[in-house]
């Protein structure tokens, strides 16, 4: 597969063109960026475990019905997936209070909840992301809705399936992000990361952050969170 030429900068990833039309690679760069890119800095190491994390939870996913765009991993931060256009929503599942949640509802952190939550961002960094529901997101032609109740399905099962998952590693999931994308036929397909950036992961027994939290507060020891989480899930 031939690498070609970029075609886009993200603030975590760069894209490749290939000499497929259907497929491209993603490269994964050790930039970190929160608060809407307010925040930045270099987390050593990131892209390798970023791009190997999110290939083997992907795989994991595939195993249990869940279509991603993941291809093959090509070397230690690039990985061929298919190429699919961004459906422009963020979509958050929360399995315990934590971020944005605790903050806008004026709740603690560490609240387990008997279900779990979905809730949409408009996947847009000059309107800094703002929170909508899925009529917005239909009366905005984000997508439609037969998309959404697909997406919705599949963001729950990813929930189900990464829950029990990481409760095996000792790490509880208390949320995380996901984005989906379209196939040249339409069909959707899970999209994007899934790694410590984009997750947030507690250990089951101290509670300590094992994720980006660690950079966006000033916690200290990001590499040793992100390096634990590897070491958890792969035994590296
Ligand atoms: P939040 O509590 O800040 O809304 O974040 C919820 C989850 O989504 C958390 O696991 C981090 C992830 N996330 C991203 O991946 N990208 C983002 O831009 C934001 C704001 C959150
Ligand atoms: N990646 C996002 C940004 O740069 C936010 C985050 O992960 O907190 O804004």
């Amino acid at each position: 597969m031939k690498k070609l030429e970029q075609i886009y900068e993200g603030k975590a990833k760069k894209v490749f063109k290939t000499d497929d039309e259907a497929l491209v690679i993603v490269e994964y760069k050790d930039d970190a960026t929160a608060f809407n890119g307010l925040k930045k800095g270099t987390i050593v190491g990131k892209g390798i475990i970023n791009n190997k994390m999110s290939n083997m939870l992907m795989q994991l996913l595939e195993k249990h019905g869940v279509p991603t765009h993941y291809v093959e991993q090509l070397s230690d931060r690039e990985t061929l997936v298919k190429k699919v256009s961004i459906v422009p929503l963020e979509v958050i599942i929360r399995n315990v209070s934590a971020g944005s949640f605790a903050k806008n509802y004026g709740v603690e952190e560490g609240i387990v909840f008997e279900e779990p939550t979905i809730e949409f961002s408009y996947k847009n960094d000059a309107l800094g992301d703002p929170l909508i529901n899925q009529y917005h997101a239909l009366a905005l032609k984000l997508a439609t809705k037969e998309e959404i109740e697909t997406i919705k399905n599949y963001a729950f099962k990813v929930n189900e399936v990464l829950k029990d998952y990481f409760r095996k590693l000792n790490i509880d999931l208390i949320d995380f992000k996901l984005e989906f994308g379209r196939l040249a036929d339409g069909t959707i397909v899970l999209a994007d990361e899934i790694s410590p950036d984009t997750c947030r992961y507690w250990d089951s027994t101290t509670k300590e952050k094992l994720d980006k939290d660690r950079f966006r507060r000033d916690l200290g020891g990001v590499e040793d969170a992100y390096n634990e989480v590897m070491r958890r899930l792969m035994g590296e």
